[in-house]
């Protein structure tokens, strides 16, 4: 298939990309760049041995969309662009609804004037909202709690309308729990353009000494060390389940729903003990009051994507403090300048990339 991946520049299209190539597809790549480097193209490239298309351009620039889609024939869409900080979407809900609602619809509106129906969409566990019991079903109310999380329901509520309306409409909705870690090669990472506002990023921060320490949001949460627990899942293994996803998408059911977790809970201090115990590192801690906006608890059922998709998480979180480390020390500024190896004549299996990437 060809596939259009917007947002492909960034953080987990970036690694959708690579896992699309390895798996025979073509990519065409649009992104403005708002929160991303153009230097990932080329590891996209290197990893996967493969060249893509790449398009700078906005989604909600409806000529460029028109342009690019004369230009390539493309059988689906795989669409993460978008912007994703809650607390920015707080305070500057227009970018939101601007990047997020407008630019999805004016997609569609591009897609389907050349034909295109078929559509796997990044949506989020945010869509639950905060007040909901785990493990959190597909089935479950949409209760978002803020404008970011209003505005990937609204992106799923007209994505289900579109397909009532119009049958020949195939999208596949996923919503992501907490996307951590990095390709294992440690050429492809999270380089978010400001400052992070995840936890794994900043543990490497802290790890490596740009920070001076960890601020844990709450230790009086009802959990068993009272911090809060989320549904943390390799990226790699949610660039495959994007894969999968697309097969799905070329069948005939409508407005197919699915979550993407390991359906295991983690707590702060958990993550913090085994990324200090995997990597051989120190995250020095203080505890810091509750963040506003936060859930107590959130992991994933996950047996829908395992039954329809056949997708199942494998990474573990050893696994995912591991290879967020490593790309943390091979690249402590993000895309830099830094070159790539030289493979003369050998594979990337040959320069010891772990046996999991493959
Ligand atoms: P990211 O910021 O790394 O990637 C998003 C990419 O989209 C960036 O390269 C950015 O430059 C591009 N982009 C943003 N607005 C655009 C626009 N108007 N036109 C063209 N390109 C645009 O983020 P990510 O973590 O890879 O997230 C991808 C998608 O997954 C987003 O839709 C996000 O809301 C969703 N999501 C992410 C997480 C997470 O924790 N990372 C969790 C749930 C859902
Ligand atoms: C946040 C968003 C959520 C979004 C998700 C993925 C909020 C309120 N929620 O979720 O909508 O889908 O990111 O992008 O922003 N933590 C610390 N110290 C830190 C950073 C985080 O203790 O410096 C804790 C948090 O309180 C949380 C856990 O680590 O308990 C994970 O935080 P984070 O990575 O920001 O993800 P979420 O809170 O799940």
């Amino acid at each position: 298939m060809k596939v259009l991946v917007t947002g492909g520049a960034g953080y987990i299209g970036s690694h959708t990309c690579v896992e699309l190539l390895n798996a025979g597809h073509e990519v065409v790549v649009v992104d403005n760049l708002c929160n991303s480097s153009p230097g990932v193209v080329e590891r996209i490239e290197f990893l996967s041995g493969r060249q893509l298309s790449f398009h700078p351009a906005d989604v909600r620039d409806l000529s460029a969309l028109d342009q690019l889609l004369n230009l390539h024939a493309i059988d689906a869409i795989i669409h993460f662009a978008g912007v994703k900080a809650v607390a920015e979407s707080v305070v500057n809900p227009a970018k939101y609804y601007s990047n997020n609602v407008r630019g999805s619809l004016t997609l569609f509106e591009a897609a389907a004037r050349h034909g295109i129906r078929r559509l796997v969409f990044s949506s989020s566990a945010t869509v639950y909202g905060n007040n909901q019991d785990s493990p959190l079903r597909e089935h479950l109310p949409r209760q978002p709690d803020n404008a970011y999380g209003r505005g990937k329901c609204m992106v799923e509520e007209y994505l289900t309308d579109l397909s009532r309306a119009d049958p020949s409409w195939h999208a596949v909705i996923l919503r992501y729990f907490n996307p951590v870690g990095a390709h294992p090669s440690g050429l492809m990472g999270e380089a978010p353009l400001g400052a992070p506002n995840n936890l794994m990023p900043i543990v490497c921060q802290v790890a490596d000494g740009q920070r001076p320490e960890l601020a844990i949001f709450g230790d009086d949460y009802p959990t068993a060390d009272g911090t809060a627990i989320r549904d943390y899942i390799h990226v790699l293994d949610l660039a495959r389940g994007h894969v999968d996803a697309l097969q799905a998408a070329l069948g005939n059911e409508p407005g197919l729903i699915f979550n993407l977790g390991t359906g295991q809970g983690t707590s702060v201090r958990e993550l913090v003990a085994t990324f200090e115990q995997v990597n051989g590192v120190s995250v020095p801690c203080r505890i810091a009051g509750r963040r506003v906006g936060d859930a107590a608890v959130s992991y994933a059922e996950v047996t829908l994507a395992h039954e329809r998709l056949s997708w199942r998480a494998s990474l573990s979180l050893e696994d995912m403090c591991r290879d967020a480390w490593r790309w943390q020390q091979q690249n402590p500024q993000g895309y830099s300048r830094k070159p790539l190896p030289d493979l003369q004549g050998h594979g990337i299996a040959d320069i010891g990339i772990p046996a999991h990437s493959t």
